[in-house]
């Protein structure tokens, strides 16, 4: 069936887009860009995808082990500028860009930000929006999602 060019029916998007029903609450970004993938981003996303899909909050088709009622969207993205400092690791809505992160920090990234709202400070670099300012993680109290 060919889709046309543009759908105005509602009901027929969200039927082509079942997140667009779906209760999402957060959206993970991890960067593959080839200075982060030599850090070993993809076991980075690798985590992310079994620690959220053990918990059952990985939005996703149930065919696929995922809940499609899930909470969290998990996509990959190019890189951010963060390369010398990979893996970078951004979650919004809170604008929380993480850095340095390892396969090994995923379970406390999802522990403490997805599922308590407390920021992982000694990973954090930044929070879009930005000021421009680079903060200081231990210090601030802005880092609150
Ligand atoms: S390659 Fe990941 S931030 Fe540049």
């Amino acid at each position: 069936m060919a889709i046309p060019d543009f759908i105005e029916n509602f009901e027929e998007l969200c039927d082509l887009a079942p997140v667009a029903t779906a209760p999402i609450r957060h959206h993970v970004f991890v960067c593959t860009g080839k200075s982060c993938s030599a850090r070993d981003s993809a076991e980075v996303r690798d985590a992310f995808e079994r620690e959220l899909t053990t918990r059952g909050i990985l939005f996703g088709k149930a065919a696929k082990g995922k809940n499609p009622k899930g909470s969290v969207i998990l996509t990959e993205c190019a890189s951010v500028g963060f390369c010398a400092i990979g893996a970078a690791v951004m979650i919004y809505p809170d604008g929380v860009w993480y850095a340095q992160v390892r396969s090994s920090d995923v379970p406390e990234i999802i522990e403490e930000h997805l599922m308590n709202g407390r920021v992982v400070k000694r990973l954090a670099l930044m929070k879009v929006p930005a000021e421009g300012e680079v903060h200081q993680s231990e210090s601030t109290a802005e880092w609150e999602t």
